[in-house]
């Protein structure tokens, strides 16, 4: 079932968002080369517990840290550690989620360490833009896999990869609501979307093939040709004449 929010409820949803943003960007300053991938997830700890909320990831399903850190092959699921030290050039994917008065925000960025290659940049940025060409002119009564459509199409344009094992989804009061929000598609398919859905869209982009698989911890995602990945994700809000942002 795919719940539509109050004005009221989306007010609660856009407070947890604020602190999904203010958590990233706060990431964003204090990344560098040396600290650790478990230092990093101890900056998101400790940021959400500051702004009073509840780092949600946190014993989700067993997951052992606040943040996924997701370095380079990693596309998604990297479990935080001490061991794992950030040198300068490595493409560092962190999502978060915080819940907040029985809200949920969910939202992804990835970061270079230091200098980045052209490459890397490149992927990085067509990863953020996959974002923006899926929301543009996207509104009520959009169909959903226009939405994977999109993300696929400006990709595959540019020779990445799109990643089929992990979705988007809808949010509320948890964090994976319906719908799963695909990011391929076939254009006006789907169902339509309507005013007060709230969904994160995440591509989740590679360099090389966009096959997948999980590594023996049950969580780490990485590409099956170790080629290098990026991934971005908003929650939103669908409205009548276009959607709100609730995380950037
Ligand atoms: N934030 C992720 C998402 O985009 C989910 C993280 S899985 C968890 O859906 F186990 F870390 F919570
Ligand atoms: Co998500």
């Amino acid at each position: 079932m795919i719940s539509i929010k109050s004005e009221k409820e989306i007010d609660a949803m856009r407070e947890s968002c604020h602190i999904v943003r203010e958590t990233l960007r706060f990431v964003e300053r204090h990344l560098h080369a040396g600290m650790s991938t478990k230092d990093v997830d101890q900056l998101v700890y400790d940021y959400i517990k500051s702004c009073g909320a509840i780092p949600s990831c946190l014993g989700y399903e067993g997951y052992p840290a606040s943040a996924c850190v997701s370095v380079n092959e990693v596309v998604v699921h990297g479990i935080p550690s001490e061991d794992q030290i950030l040198k300068n050039g490595d493409l560092v994917s962190v999502d978060l989620c915080v819940l907040k008065n029985g809200w949920q925000g969910d939202g992804a960025r990835t970061f270079i360490v230091g200098e980045g290659s052209e490459e890397d940049k490149k992927l990085v940025e067509v990863t953020r833009q996959c974002f923006f060409e899926a929301i543009d002119g996207l509104k009520a009564g959009s169909p959903l896999y226009d939405i994977g459509y999109r993300v696929q199409s400006y990709a595959e344009s540019h020779g990445f990869g799109v990643v089929r094992s992990f979705t988007g989804h809808g949010i509320g009061r948890e964090m994976h609501e319906d719908p799963s929000v695909p990011n391929f598609g076939k254009k006006g398919t789907g169902m339509r979307l309507k005013a007060g859905m709230v969904i994160c869209i995440e591509p989740m982009i590679t360099a090389g093939d966009w096959r997948v698989v999980t590594l023996n911890d049950g969580w780490t995602s990485v590409t099956r040709d170790h080629s290098k990945a990026a991934h971005y994700e908003n929650t939103i809000v669908i409205r009548e004449d276009g959607v709100e942002i609730l995380t950037v």
